[in-house]
């Protein structure tokens, strides 16, 4: 195979608040990000839309050189991941590995929760698909995990609104009901990519003592560990600390937007996924 850079999958723009952290864990690679932003959000829609379009991403990325993929997406991971794995890629390009990000935040949980009560917050596409309480229940029967579907937090991000009197309604909605149904969570996982940005609202509405875990840095440091434990995958990496963006929306859009996510200015190229 030939070397190709590492391909970050999301729905929209939430995706690079966890390759941020990629970035910062492995410097030395390169990066080719897609945003399939004009059909983002996935987080309302069916399994059938979300697999059908992560597996046109995939499938796009791969032809862009890329050997390793990661959806950097919880919606995508929660509901295209484990087919793509199984149905898609054994015909598509056996060698090739797409990768999520559920997995290596689950993984974490065990060592963080004293009491036992996780709670998630998450888009409903991802709540509905149950696939964090399955991971939670394969590496940790003894954790209790439950989920509040947030369906308004992303679009307030999108809009700049995180730190509105609008985004403090709809977070203190959420984690009220969240902690009236468990009051013994001790651990609120933010499964969502956006929702690193309402994590200082959110941290003014959790009881004292709970702890607010984001994905990105684990899911840095658990790619880090991948590689080094697949030489095969490592070396179809290439290494000029390159990164390259993509979106299927409009580029000024994406670059004006991409500007709420991330501190620095992005430039993107326009491309169709069919
Ligand atoms: N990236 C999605 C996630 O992490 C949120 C945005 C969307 O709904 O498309 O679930």
């Amino acid at each position: 195979m030939q070397p190709g850079p590492i391909g970050i999958f999301d729905s929209g723009y939430g995706g690079l608040t966890i390759l941020e952290d990629i970035r910062s864990e492995l410097p030395e690679y390169d990066y080719l990000y897609l945003g399939d932003n004009a059909r983002a959000p996935y987080g309302n829609r069916s399994f059938e839309t979300v697999y059908a379009f992560t597996r046109q991403a995939v499938r796009f990325l791969f032809d862009q050189g890329c050997s390793l993929v990661i959806l950097a997406c919880n919606t995508a991971s929660a509901k295209a991941l484990r087919t793509i794995q199984q149905v898609d890629l054994p015909n598509m390009s056996p060698d090739r590995r797409v990768l999520g990000i559920l997995r290596p935040t689950v993984e974490v949980l065990g060592s963080l929760t004293t009491s036992r009560h996780v709670g998630l917050t998450a888009t409903p596409g991802t709540v509905l698909s149950g696939s964090y309480p399955l991971e939670v229940r394969k590496l940790f029967p003894d954790i209790v995990m439950t989920s509040e579907a947030c369906p308004m937090w992303v679009p307030l991000v999108e809009n700049g609104e995180q730190e509105t009197g609008g985004a403090a309604f709809f977070v203190e909605r959420h984690i009220r009901t969240l902690f009236e149904r468990d009051p013994q969570i001790d651990t609120l996982l933010l499964g969502c990519t956006h929702y690193p940005l309402l994590r200082p609202l959110i941290e003014q509405y959790v009881p004292k003592g709970v702890q607010v875990v984001t994905q990105g840095a684990y899911v840095a440091k658990s790619l880090k560990d991948y590689l080094s434990r697949h030489p095969e995958m490592e070396s179809c990496c290439t290494r000029n600390a390159s990164c390259a963006f993509l979106t299927t929306e409009s580029v000024d859009k994406f670059e004006e937007s991409a500007s709420i996510f991330v501190k620095r200015s992005i430039t993107a190229l326009h491309v169709k996924l069919d």
